[in-house]
């Protein structure tokens, strides 16, 4: 796992367009997983910027995003679909037809959440996954006990996440209980992995996930088995960790051949 601390959350957005620009120069159809929320919101904006200006290209590309939420259409205000359509989708070249989000509404979940898997195995597997970490250590919205081999699936969320989550919805009450969401037995095949986190609010989980056990009980902690992970943050995320100062140093010290691999 590489960690790399940057001195604001923009330069970690900008660090993290450039591992994704130089995939889609080396792959340009390459499989990319995206993720919701408010972290991955600045680099969102960043590979807006770098396509408008010419820099990137996503015609060939494809994305599956990590979750929805169960029980809500993609024209709801919260859904994910709409998050994505707003903040990305529709600022870029991806063909739409080329852009999975899992379906809130699907009538036959197992069979929607294998169909899913297949459709990321007939893509070639996802080459690059964008995470956030929630409050609670979860990835996607796989809550702290999920199995560590999961696949896409239905989840119950926990009161923590409908509390954090509430301000997409209005109130806690209102947001779903239920989600589908990527397992993390499925973000673990990913071909390399991209965790973001900003804030002093993430500091603790990060820390538990990047320099604690490997526990379902956080199941950012996986990443640590991860061959290709990378944890970017902001200098308050990475304010717990007892090891930045090699984390700095291992990446001020990188091969210049490494730069943005
Ligand atoms: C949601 C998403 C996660 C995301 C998490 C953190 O629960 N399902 O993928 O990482 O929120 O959200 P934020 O980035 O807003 O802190």
């Amino acid at each position: 796992m590489e960690v790399i601390i940057c001195p604001t959350a923009a330069e970690a957005a900008s660090t993290g367009a450039s591992i994704l620009a130089r995939l889609l120069r080396e792959k340009p159809d390459a499989t990319l997983g995206l993720a919701t929320g408010n972290t991955p919101l600045a680099l969102y904006a960043e590979l807006i910027r770098r396509h408008q200006s010419g820099a990137i290209d996503f015609a060939h590309c494809h994305a599956f995003n990590l979750d929805e939420y169960f029980g809500i259409g993609p024209d709801h205000p919260a859904s994910y679909h709409r998050f994505m359509s707003e903040n990305l989708f529709s600022h870029i070249n991806i063909a739409p037809e080329h852009c999975r989000i899992p379906d809130g509404l699907a009538k036959d979940v197992p069979t929607a959440c294998r169909d899913y898997e297949q459709a990321i195995v007939a893509s070639g597997g996802i080459d690059l996954q964008v995470l956030g970490i929630g409050g609670d250590g979860h990835i996607g919205f796989n809550e702290p006990g999920s199995s560590l081999q999961s696949r896409t699936r239905i989840k119950t969320l926990t009161a923590r996440t409908r509390r954090d989550n509430a301000g997409d919805f209005g109130a806690e009450d209102n947001v779903p209980m239920h989600v589908i969401t990527m397992g993390v037995g499925t973000i673990m095949e990913a071909r390399s992995l991209l965790l973001f986190a900003f804030g002093a609010h993430k500091a603790a989980v990060v820390a538990s996930a990047v320099e604690g056990p490997i526990t379902s009980m956080v199941p950012a902690s996986i990443l640590q088995m991860h061959p290709c992970a990378k944890v970017i943050l902001d200098e308050a995320a990475a304010s717990q960790l007892t090891r930045a100062e090699y984390y700095r140093w291992v990446y001020a010290n990188k091969p210049a051949w490494q730069a943005d691999a």
